[in-house]
């Protein structure tokens, strides 16, 4: 069994005080739990998200790693640097990278295996806009961006999380339906095993206003393993309600 993941993104959103307040409030309220959990915070708040959530049972996540292992690249965040902060799992081509800066499949597979090569898991994101799911194009979409990811890193693909996030239900309000979201991670799931045989371990999350009215129901889909969350995980209550429903 895979057990369930559910990941915060914070996006570009927080400050010291807001940061520590947010997650001391989580830690208050999470008690056991039988789902892994994590949060990808901005890269400047690293060293103080390590500090508070040292000893717990949340995971550390970065939002973004550099293709570059080191070097002349001004702004970028090497993987080694991620690995520095006990950085568990980092996400790798979200769509509003590849939407505002240009990150393309080969520049998303190459951070891929950088992150990998660091011990860090990867949660590689995929989806479709709302053009190409109204032309048909949803499958073959995902598939090859998932293709680039397979292709460049083999026998490893196993190590990876994959987030199916559709584009048009990132921040809008709009999610999939659950039908919608397990036909999709079907597809994904059936790639993973024609590359490898291991893939039945590799968690498919969902990502695209997920939050505590629809949660129970995406996440009760065979090949739903968990949540991509970005508004709700900013509010204690509501990403700890999302925790407890994964963890039934
Ligand atoms: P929302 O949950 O705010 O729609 O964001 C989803 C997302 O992009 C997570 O990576």
């Amino acid at each position: 069994m895979r057990g369930k993941l559910m990941v915060g993104n914070w996006k570009m959103n927080g400050s010291l005080a807001a940061n520590a307040a947010l997650l001391s409030d989580i830690l208050a309220g999470m008690g056991e739990l039988s789902c892994r959990a994590a949060v990808c915070v901005p890269a400047p708040y690293l060293a103080q998200a390590q500090r508070l959530l040292s000893g717990s049972a949340l995971w550390l996540g970065a939002q973004d790693v550099s293709a570059h292992d080191a070097g002349a690249y001004t702004g970028e965040v090497s993987a080694d640097m991620l690995r520095d902060f006990a950085v568990r799992y980092c996400i790798v081509g979200h769509s509003e990278r590849r939407q505002y800066h240009g990150e393309t499949d080969a520049q998303v597979a190459a951070k891929v295996q950088r992150a990998l090569s660091a011990g860090i898991t990867p949660i590689v994101c995929l989806g479709e806009s709302l053009s190409e799911r109204e032309a048909g194009l949803t499958e073959a979409v995902v598939k090859r961006q998932l293709a680039a990811v397979i292709q460049a890193n083999g026998h490893c693909i196993s190590e990876i999380v994959v987030a199916y996030e559709p584009v048009w239900a990132i921040g809008t309000g709009l999610t999939a339906s659950p039908d919608q979201a397990q036909q999709v991670h079907a597809v994904l799931r059936a790639q993973l095993r024609a590359a490898s045989a291991h893939a039945e371990r590799v968690p498919i999350v969902y990502g695209g206003s997920m939050g505590a009215a629809n949660a129970a129901d995406l996440l009760a889909q065979p090949d739903v393993d968990g949540g991509l969350i970005g508004g709700a995980a900013l509010r204690a209550t509501e990403f700890l309600s999302l925790l407890t429903t994964a963890s039934c």
